[in-house]
């Protein structure tokens, strides 16, 4: 059971200021000087003005951009009219890119760089995203980040919404954070993707793909910041703890994503691109435009295992 501090009115959580930091207590932001930021929340998320992608990068404006993504952990980009192999590029300065091992044998559509996971809604197939969760997080090695390009938009709704999972973290009471720290729980594509692939298939896959487990709380690797990791789509449960237990300490853990004093808000006009780091945020796509058509095109690049 959950101790008294965090159960009761509002699950332990009152209304009242609700501030967290943007970094790790003392780290200072970047010099900048290639471009400029426009920040649409204190803590997460910024507008950079005057780069464009599609041109190759050069070292110190990677290393901004970077130090920029670090620090509002999700950059935005308007008015880039690039192909799939310039987003391809753009993404490569951060390392090798990820090849989705499912979504092309689910949505079967043709793109021009294969790293590229096209994600096409219309009358046919609404947009099923809408749960907080990190990419891939049932990978041993979940993405680095991810590169989500606009082709076609509704006029109205289809917006995306980032949760600072570090800021989350910070803000859970101390008990809470001690009882999580050290803990691990279980990741798995199976009962998600799984759900809506060809059973043959599926169990075809499933050696290359097994369970994996990851800690709750993860330390990004370029920040140090401690990481709220567990997902309402890929977290099945943690380790060492009968399923009811786990279940509640997963469900109060899920619930800190949906703070809207942790996310930013993002409305979509094609030729966005937006660059999140997937080590710590999540993200949320509101399927609020059915029928509609909506098309994205996303890459995402390779990370490391979390520890
Ligand atoms: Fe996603």
């Amino acid at each position: 059971m959950l101790s008294n501090a965090l159960v009761g009115p509002m699950n332990g959580f009152l209304p009242g200021p609700r501030v967290a930091e943007r970094m790790p207590h003392g780290w200072e932001s970047a010099d900048r000087t290639r471009f400029g930021l426009a920040p649409l929340t204190p803590l997460i998320g910024a507008v950079v003005e005057g780069v464009d992608l599609s041109r190759p990068l050069d070292a110190e404006l990677a290393e901004q951009l970077n130090a920029a993504l670090l620090e509002w952990k999700v950059l935005f980009f308007r008015d880039q009219e690039i192909s799939g192999s310039q987003q391809a590029a753009f993404a490569r300065n951060w390392g090798p890119l990820e090849t989705h091992p499912f979504y092309g044998r689910i949505t079967g559509t043709e793109v021009d760089a294969p790293e590229v996971v096209r994600l096409e809604k219309d009358a046919r197939v609404g947009g099923f995203e809408n749960a907080w969760h990190s990419d891939v997080s049932w990978r041993v090695e979940p993405s680095l980040g991810s590169v989500l390009r606009a082709v076609e938009v509704p006029d109205l709704g289809g917006d995306t919404l980032w949760a600072d999972m570090g800021a989350a973290y910070d803000r859970l009471p101390d008990e809470l954070r001690a009882r999580i720290d050290g803990l691990s729980a279980v990741h798995d594509w199976y009962t998600n993707f799984g759900l809506v692939m060809d059973p043959e298939e599926r169990d075809r896959l499933r050696p290359d793909f097994p369970e994996v487990e990851h800690p709750v709380v993860r330390t990004h690797p370029e920040t140090g910041r401690r990481t709220l990791y567990v997902n309402r789509i890929f977290t099945q449960r943690i380790v060492g703890l009968d399923d009811e237990e786990s279940e509640e300490l997963l469900e109060h853990l899920y619930l800190q994503a949906s703070f809207p004093e942790y996310q930013c808000r993002w409305s979509w006009r094609s030729g966005d691109v937006a660059f999140w780091d997937n080590r710590s945020t999540q993200h949320y796509a509101s399927s609020d435009y059915y029928p509609r058509t909506r098309i994205m095109e996303r890459i995402t690049i390779c990370g490391d295992r979390p520890s």
